[in-house]
């Protein structure tokens, strides 16, 4: 189904942190969210994400680092437990499996919390948890900011890999072109709570229209980059 929402805006403090904004995405496109840090990327990451849910479209979000999705308390099953609850799923192992499988979450002992995995891991498993519904779009704040640069860049070939047969639409904000230029069609850019430029990935990169886009442009040691 094409995402759609229209007029998103957000206001905190008496003023503007999100200028009426439209996004539309269709079925298993990748789009990045970019721009630098304060132009209200998560804001209208996570307007998005309160708008579909009150709608009752099925969407996930991948926060920046596992902390914020899991608890230090409980063990990884529980979580997983949790998640299925949620969803109204039965236990199903064989569906776990394959997740596991697919983002190479390896070895780790359920009945452990958090902390007793490795950080790439924990955010594999945060990932494999927001694709468990099988939503229509995820939404990513910056999902491999907590992880050093080859763990992201294998991170995201996994979840790349695992989309490519699926029509799950993905939106991947991140301050790091590089990350993103990698590996959506189309980018959107933001620059103090406006939207500046919405084109084809190849576009914004060859003729960059604005000054935020120029700015994140010339920086091109990202070519470079692993991810
Ligand atoms: N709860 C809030 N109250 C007031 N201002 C906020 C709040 N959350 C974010 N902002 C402001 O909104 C702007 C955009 O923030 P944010 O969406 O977090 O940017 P980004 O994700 O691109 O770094 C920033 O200027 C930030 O200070
Ligand atoms: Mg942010």
């Amino acid at each position: 189904m094409t995402i759609v929402a229209r007029g998103l805006s957000v206001h905190r403090s008496g003023r503007s942190i999100l200028y009426p904004t439209d996004i539309i995405i269709e079925p298993g496109e990748r789009v990045g969210l970019v721009g630098a840090s304060g132009s209200g990327k998560s804001t209208l990451g996570h307007a998005l994400v309160d708008t579909l849910r009150a709608r009752g479209q099925s969407v996930a979000l991948v926060p920046q680092s596992p902390d914020d999705a899991l608890d230090p308390l409980r063990s990884m099953q529980f979580h997983w437990r949790e998640a299925e609850r949620a969803l109204g799923l039965d236990p199903d192992v064989v569906r776990r499996d394959a997740l596991f499988e697919a983002l190479r979450i390896e070895a780790g002992d359920m009945r452990k919390r958090p902390w007793a995995w490795s950080r790439g891991m924990q955010q594999r498993f945060v990932i494999a948890l927001a694709l468990l519904g099988a939503p229509d779009l995820l939404v990513m704040d910056e999902p491999t900011s907590a992880l050093d640069p080859v763990v992201a860049a294998g991170t995201m070939n996994l979840l790349d890999a695992y989309l490519k047969e699926r029509q799950t639409a993905l939106l991947l904000i991140t301050h790091d072109l590089g990350l993103a230029a990698a590996r959506v069609s189309r980018l959107i850019v933001m620059d103090a709570c406006h939207v500046v430029e919405n084109a084809p990935t190849e576009t914004v990169l060859a003729t960059p229209q604005t000054s935020a886009a120029k700015a994140l442009c010339a920086h091109r040691n990202w070519l470079e980059l692993p991810c």
